[in-house]
């Protein structure tokens, strides 16, 4: 296990973009961070304009004071290479760095991310610019983390010019060995899309005639546009190693998916992994969206803890209507993270700007000043973090529950015409998930990429899992065989990882496995709600099964399918394995879930009442228990050990707060 600890306890800070203000409010920042207990700042994430204000004039003057001066006020620094933000002289001088669109249009400056990966002018200026910084303060002992880019991807994520056609070809050549194994992969027999050679392929851009885009191609757009994405990333990664034994991370967007690059393959090529979430105000589930979140992050290296690198200390200005945390939300969000393995906190940004792009953006410190509720939880919280700064490093306890997931599998699905055009079938795992999280039941979301993994669970959810592979097929026979259960929802295991449909039956890969065989897919209209025998109710998707080597354990009552079998079950020893063929609501399938772990005693890790979210870490110096009411009145908790937060010992139960928190350390 590797453990990188970039602040002593719990990293507790944030985005500092001092270049926006004068010299008398960055004294003024100082001195509110100290208050607020700041452990530690990302610098830089957009400074290349203002360390090279034009081409090899370099100016450091301003960032050498300030790291030196944050050193001695006990400050870390997650120092960030500036390559989010290419200056307007490089794109004056290179407008070919910035990416093209798929209709041929090449974005303008004034935005960020405005490069393409594949680019060698783009490279050679980003390597540079980055060798620099990293020489100057590879052992300056301010800083704690490399921070690369930022948010790649998030704006430049596909990229349709030469160049990357260029690449897009070299990859393809790489992956495929010969043009006809691609033509295969593809399809191209169909519509006279034959490739003679691999340099008549082009990404997928916009065709004038009628058609839709192969979805192989566009499978293999996204999947080279993450590789060409990452390329990027570990060539900066390597020249920073070359002058700094400092660990380095790139800040993740790691939601319900699917994302704009594979995170899951990106994860082993970091030292710490760290991630940006930001609620949406008006979704009433978004603190289960954060603990999906949190949960997927930590799949991606389940072994030690990661980073928030940035979330919103109030509203965002991103979203169609930016309403801030309501009161109490932001303490319950910085633990949501801290229970499910972050070991620190960071906001975007520390003080809201007046200007520029992100005006209207909280900050830690906002356009009110101190003088703000905003800024009075910022304190508090600040306190709390350093209160419970023992569990860093700690490693939350694994659950008997995985849910499976893969990027690959959600473009797979987005990439041309399906049975139903407005499905997104990521919110089906997302669903699965808070089915779960509403009961107290603890969920590790695990990557395909590590789907060898899958020992020590009892229960194993595939949900919407369009695309697999053999290698995910065998591991849930694996499950199944050891006495373990797995539940698969419709629309998985429907294409192999070339993106062709498994024939002979759905759901291809896993039809002997589940003991069915679908013929059809039939999928419901926006308003048809079909009733199932028991009274669960279903939309948008279904499918007509028989039921082979599998007792069917519902039927439809209503709607096109009347009769037939919606829900089944075949074991297999002391092994199940459920399928789940229609789109069931939350209600239906919380109870399909529950049906499924039905005697496998999966509860929270202490009794507590409902409504309390309860995640255990633990680690040679203790073992931790947060648990967060979510609920509108004061719940029950069952533990004993020392309350962190108040400092308090408690025997052997004590409440949480509506809306509140507690950190436990058991006793041993
Ligand atoms: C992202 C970026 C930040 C900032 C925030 C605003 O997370 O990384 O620089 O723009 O969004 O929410």
């Amino acid at each position: 296990m590797v453990t990188h600890r970039i602040a002593d306890g719990l990293a507790f800070g944030g985005d500092y973009n001092p270049e926006q203000w004068p010299a008398k409010v960055v004294d003024e920042d100082l001195e509110l961070m100290a208050l607020a207990g700041v452990t530690t700042l990302t610098l830089g994430v957009f400074s290349w304009g203002t360390y090279e204000p034009t081409e090899g004039r370099y100016d450091f003057d301003r960032l050498d004071a300030l790291l030196d001066r944050l050193h001695a006020a006990g400050i870390g620094v997650d120092l960030a290479t500036p390559t989010a933000a290419p200056p307007v002289w490089l794109l004056q001088k290179h407008p070919e760095i910035l990416p093209v669109t798929r209709t041929g249009q090449r974005y303008a400056q004034g935005g960020r991310l405005g490069w393409c990966a594949a680019s060698p002018v783009w490279r050679e200026h980003a390597l540079r610019i980055v060798e620099v910084l990293a020489r100057r303060y590879g052992s300056h002992q301010a800083i704690r983390l490399w921070h690369l880019s930022n948010e790649v991807g998030g704006g430049n994520r596909r990229c349709y010019c030469d160049e990357s056609a260029a690449a897009f070809r070299r990859w393809l050549a790489d992956r495929y060995g010969t043009v006809d194994a691609l033509n295969l992969s593809w399809g191209t027999a169909f519509w006279g899309h034959r490739y003679a050679t691999f340099e008549h392929v082009l990404p997928p851009r916009d065709s004038e005639t009628i058609g839709q885009g192969n979805p192989g191609l566009v499978l293999d757009f996204d999947r080279f546009s993450s590789d060409v994405l990452l390329e990027h990333v570990r060539a900066e990664r390597d020249v920073v190693r070359r002058h700094s034994d400092v660990p380095v991370t790139t800040n993740f967007m790691v939601g319900a998916g699917p994302h704009v690059v594979d995170y899951a393959r990106w994860a082993p090529e970091l030292d710490v992994l760290s991630n940006d979430h930001y609620v949406h105000a008006a979704d009433p589930h978004r603190a289960q969206d954060l603990a999906f979140s949190a949960d997927r992050m930590r799949g991606l290296r389940p072994d030690q803890p990661w980073l928030l690198m940035e979330t919103a200390a109030g509203a965002v200005s991103w979203q169609p209507r930016n309403r801030p945390l309501t009161p109490g939300e932001l303490r319950r969000n910085a633990f949501g993270h801290v229970a499910r393995g972050a070991d620190g906190v960071l906001f975007f940004q520390w003080r809201a700007s007046v200007a520029g792009a992100e005006q209207f953006h909280s900050g830690m410190v906002p356009h009110a000043g101190p003088r703000s509720r905003t800024f009075r939880e910022v304190v508090a919280l600040g306190a709390d973090l350093a209160a419970a700064g023992e569990i860093a490093g700690t490693i939350v306890e694994p659950a008997r529950v995985a849910l499976l997931v893969d990027d690959e599998s959600g473009w797979a699905w987005e990439a041309g015409p399906k049975p139903v055009g407005d499905l997104p079938l990521a919110n089906v795992a997302r669903r699965a998930h808070r089915a779960l999280w509403s009961r107290g039941v603890r969920v590790d979301v695990v990557p395909t990429t590590l789907v060898d993994a899958l020992d020590g669970y009892d229960l194993v959810a595939v949900a919407g899992l369009y695309l697999m592979g053999e290698r995910t097929a065998r591991a849930l026979a694996g499950v199944v065989g050891r006495g373990g259960r797995v539940v698969v929802t419709h629309l998985s295991g429907i294409v192999d990882e070339t993106n062709r449909v498994v024939t002979g039956g759905y759901p291809g890969v896993l039809r002997d496995l589940l003991g069915i065989h679908v013929d059809e897919m039939v999928p419901l209209w926006p308003d048809e709600d079909v009733v199932l025998d028991n009274g669960w109710r279903a939309r948008d998707w279904a499918e007509r099964v028989e039921a082979d080597d599998a007792t069917v354990v519902v039927r439809h009552r209503t709607g096109p399918l009347a009769g037939e079998p919606a829900v089944t079950r075949r074991d297999a020893g002391d092994g199940q394995a459920w399928y789940v063929s229609v789109d069931l609501d939350d209600a239906s399938l919380a109870a399909a879930l529950d049906g499924a772990a039905e005697g496998l005693g999966l509860a929270p890790p202490v009794p507590a009442d409902p409504g309390v979210d309860v995640v255990r870490r633990t680690g040679p110096q203790g073992s931790y228990l947060v648990a967060i009411n979510h609920g509108e009145t004061t719940a029950r908790l069952v533990a004993g050990g020392r309350e962190l937060l108040t400092g308090t010992d408690v025997e052997d139960e004590c409440t949480v707060p509506a809306g509140g928190v507690v950190v436990m350390r058991e006793r041993a």
